[in-house]
């Protein structure tokens, strides 16, 4: 009889937590639409993206979205499996097969069948076992260890790294050959710090979440939010989710002021324009003058918004002196609603 792996099954018979990708930043919306193509096909995905940025909520949402949803969902950590484990508990290994196999066990895969394996961390499995991996790939069949019966499976394969895979191939820790064979279709996500404009939504999420989970109601003052917005956010999502949560705990008020914010989000220098260039030259050349008009414009205008109209708030996001930033707004002629109680 087969028993259940030791490792990361739990998560597979577990009701998928909360899959709801949150935000409405151009970026999210066309990752949406992406996963939504993809869902709906078998193709093996490879999910790219800084530490906390998503990725796996993308897996299970791809998963979620697929004929396969009634399926299980098996996350493997491949950087939490022992290397001399790895290949049993990717494909199961027939009693005896090595000292302490006491008993048969089904791998992932099989656990996987009909479902969707999800390989995180995929640049720490071994390079031996990626040589199997890319065998299954390619013809659907997993040979438990020790045994010399290959078995047809059917898992659509989702794997997930955040650390730059081709320079792993490049420096001989990655087959080139799986490289390509994973990333049929490339699914980049991108740091929060390029989609700033989700954290109001993001941080009200979170709240409602700590509602439901603790009973209590908050919210952020705006100044908080204003440094919410400047900060850079290196550990994405995860941070502020973290973040949100142990302020709602330490807060004795159920308005969370900017005091109550930690040091390394306070001190934090905005850089927001620097950000947003992503403009190319085209064939034709690019009217610089224009290009930065343009983004002064565009940038000034999301500042004010954000701050709530607030010219020093919005002056403080942008980097620049409160008579610097007025002086560009009069230049772009920006229709800002500015409040009363913004002058010094
Ligand atoms: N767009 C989003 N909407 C709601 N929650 C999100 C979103 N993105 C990430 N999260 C939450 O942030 C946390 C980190 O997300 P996730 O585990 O998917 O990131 P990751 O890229 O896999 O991180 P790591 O590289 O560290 O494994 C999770 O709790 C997840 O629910
Ligand atoms: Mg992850």
């Amino acid at each position: 009889m087969a028993v259940a792996s030791q490792f990361s099954t739990a998560d597979a018979w577990r009701p998928a937590p909360e899959h709801n990708l949150v935000g409405n930043h151009p970026a999210i919306v066309k990752l949406r639409a992406l996963i939504q193509r993809v869902a709906a096909t078998d193709t093996t995905v490879l999910i790219t993206g800084e530490s906390g940025s998503g990725k796996e909520i993308v897996a299970r949402e791809i998963h979620a979205l697929s004929p396969r949803a009634m399926r299980n969902f098996v996350p493997v950590n491949c950087a939490a499996i022992p290397n001399e484990l790895m290949e049993s508990e990717m494909f199961g290994h027939q009693r005896g097969a090595f000292t302490g196999a006491a008993l048969p066990r089904h791998g992932l895969f099989s656990l996987a069948d009909r479902g969707t394996i999800f390989l995180d961390e995929i640049s720490e499995m071994p390079l031996q076992l990626q040589a199997k991996l890319l065998r299954v790939l390619e013809d659907g069949f997993v040979r438990a260890v020790g045994s010399d019966r290959a078995v047809r499976v059917d898992a659509r394969v989702i794997a997930a790294t955040n650390s730059d895979l081709m320079s792993a191939v490049k420096k001989g820790k990655f087959r080139e050959d799986l490289f390509y064979r994973l990333q049929v279709v490339p699914v980049v996500v991108p740091p929060l710090r390029e989609r700033r404009s989700d954290i109001p939504l993001l941080v009200d999420f979170f709240l409602e979440r700590n509602r439901e989970r603790l009973g209590g109601s908050w919210s952020f003052t705006r100044e908080a939010m204003v440094q919410m917005w400047s900060y850079d956010w290196p550990g994405n999502v995860r941070e502020l989710e973290n973040m949100v949560e142990r302020l709602v705990i330490l807060s004795d008020e159920p308005v969370i002021d900017v005091a109550l914010l930690p040091e390394n989000i306070t001190s934090g220098r905005c850089s927001l324009a620097e950000k947003h260039m992503e403009a190319e030259i085209g064939e034709s050349g690019v009217d610089l003058n224009a290009l930065v008009r343009e983004l002064e414009g565009r940038m000034i205008n999301e500042a004010l918004k954000m701050a709530g109209g607030n010219k020093q708030a919005a002056a403080r996001l942008l980097g620049l002196k409160r008579t610097t930033f007025s002086a560009k707004l009069r230049r772009c002629g920006v229709i800002a609603s500015a409040n009363e109680g913004d002058k010094a």
